[in-house]
């Protein structure tokens, strides 16, 4: 039997000293959507999320909220983290906690052969510190009223003795793998930024700090005052999450990721420092790394320092899990910044969702009801060419938006087949055929059925609940679970038999 083609993968380990936001649903949402489509293509698929939890942004909120025992309130946070992705259908294979002993061994393995390698080495920092971004900051990004720009708080200038990782030894190997790996960093935009970063500013960086001002973090086994600093430790997750340091054999199958989703802001940790400590480890680099732009409100950066956070499990008890992860995938190319706005939110909502894809299949349902089973098998006399070259020609340009992580185009690619659809009830006008031609208007019945299941199959890694209560609708068990992915691409008149139309995909919102 052939081996099912593995894929992997990931989103940044979230830090947890308050719920997520809308921000943090974005990347997980995205990767969902990610991995359903492959999981869908038949791939084995391994998605990775997790939290982020040696960081002393976690200490203060502890302490603010009252909390003496740090291991009570990151198990408390990292539930409430893991709970929020339940209720926004993220169907991570696993929860990765940066304060666990798999990671520990992950990171102390790692350390071993970094510092084997003569890449560890000890000297003074001294620089501007921002602890909203757990990240020393240069003087030009401080400016002359030295704030950080994200956070437009003060920083700290720090200096104390710790140990340094030399990132610039890799430096040209880096810019060579960036320059025959076009596809190694996406957006393009992203990829110029990167590489002016590494020309101009690239540095050995700070891997450690002193246990007095950095109060949590694994110990560093060489110097057991220090404490390793967190990107060094954070990044490391991709690898402790599938099994390095603890179940090789797991992590050898899944390793190297396949794409790591990341928003732009921290692009630099995942497309510079950690391709260097790859290279350091001598472990082959992602394929990918993709950097998603930023939802803003009223153009200002979402973010729990900026007290402008909307809360996107709460989003959804309004207007539906579904339609939140539809809205936030097609409103903004994925890439680019964008503004979140109540009111388009319910614009799309009522014009793509329930006049659209809700509308179609109501429409195609309560007709299709009329015809029996025996007819809706009965395809001899179909004239289905156009339909079948518009399905095909739809999956080609879905497939192609997909692998390239152009999200809003895939949704383009789906809502085109619906406006076919739709366009076809019109000039077919079934619910006039159902009296004057019998066998035609089964005909068309069976080619709109068809068109239905493909979009069914088509919206699941955007909106897997909806794509569930389609297939109860027109009596097909999960593709995922029935179908190969050849079959659920096909073109196949005649396989829906028994449809029955439910409640209402997406009700009118109640205001
Ligand atoms: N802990 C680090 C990541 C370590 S990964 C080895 C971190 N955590 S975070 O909680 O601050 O952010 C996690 C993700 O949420 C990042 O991808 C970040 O870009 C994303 N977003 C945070 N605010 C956002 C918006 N307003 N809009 C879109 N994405 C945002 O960074």
């Amino acid at each position: 039997m052939a081996t099912r083609k593995t894929f992997y993968i990931t989103t940044p380990i979230y830090y947890v000293n308050d719920k997520p936001h809308i921000g943090h649903a974005y990347t997980c949402i995205a990767a969902d959507a990610i991995a359903r489509y492959h999981r869908l293509k038949g791939d084995e698929v391994f998605f990775l999320t997790g939290s982020d939890e040696n960081s002393q942004k976690n200490i203060a909120a502890a302490h603010a909220a009252g909390y003496t025992d740090m291991d009570q309130y990151l198990g408390i946070q990292a539930a409430i983290w893991q709970q929020a992705w339940d209720g926004l259908n993220i169907s991570n294979s696993d929860f990765i906690r940066t304060t666990e002993d798999r990671h520990k061994e992950g990171v102390y393995t790692f350390f071993d052969l970094v510092n084997k390698k003569g890449d560890i080495y000890k000297g003074v920092y001294k620089g501007y510190y921002c602890n909203g971004c757990e990240a020393f900051k240069t003087e030009t990004e401080v400016g002359d009223d030295i704030m950080c720009p994200l956070h437009k708080k003060p920083v700290e200038m720090i200096e104390e003795e710790n140990y340094f990782f030399a990132a610039t030894k890799y430096k040209d190997a880096l810019l060579d793998h960036i320059e025959k790996n076009p596809d190694f960093i996406q957006p393009a935009s992203r990829r110029k930024e990167t590489i002016n970063y590494i020309k101009d500013h690239f540095a050995d960086v700070s891997i450690s700090r002193h246990f007095k001002t950095a109060q949590c973090g694994i110990p560093l086994p060489i110097d057991p005052e220090q404490a390793i600093y967190v990107w060094f430790d954070a990044l490391i997750n991709y690898l402790s999450g599938i099994g390095y340091g603890t179940d090789n054999e797991a992590f050898e199958k899944m390793w190297p990721a396949n794409i790591h989703l990341v928003g732009k802001d921290i692009i630099k940790f995942h497309c510079a420092l950690w391709p260097a400590m790859l290279m350091a480890a001598n472990l082959p680099l992602p394929e990918k790394v993709f950097a998603h732009g930023f939802f803003t409100i009223n153009g200002d950066k979402i973010s729990k320092s900026l007290g402008n956070a909307i809360d996107p499990v709460q989003l959804c008890t309004t207007y539906g899990v579904d339609a939140v992860r539809y809205f936030l995938l097609r409103e903004i190319r994925f890439g680019e910044d964008g503004d979140f706005s109540f009111d388009r939110l319910q614009g799309r909502y009522e014009s793509d969702l329930a006049k659209g894809i809700g509308n179609f299949t109501s429409r195609v349902l309560t007709l299709a009801a009329k015809v029996s089973a025996k007819d809706l098998e009965h395809t001899e006399s179909l004239d289905d060419g156009e339909a079948k070259t518009m399905i095909e020609e739809s999956w080609k340009t879905y497939a192609a938006a997909m692998e390239s992580c152009a999200l809003d185009d895939a949704l383009k690619a789906i809502w085109e087949c619906i406006s076919w659809g739709d366009k076809y009830m019109e000039q077919n006008k079934p619910w006039e055929l159902a009296k004057s031609d019998p066998s035609h208007f089964s005909d068309t019945m069976v080619l709109l059925l068809e068109v239905l299941r493909h979009v069914s199959a088509m919206i699941y890694p955007f909106m897997p609940d909806t794509a569930e209560k389609l297939w109860r609708q027109l009596d097909i068990e999960s593709f995922e679970r029935t179908h190969t992915s050849e079959q659920l691409i096909e073109w196949i008149p005649g396989t829906v038999l028994r449809p029955s139309k439910g409640d209402s995909l997406f009700p009118p919102l109640i205001s």
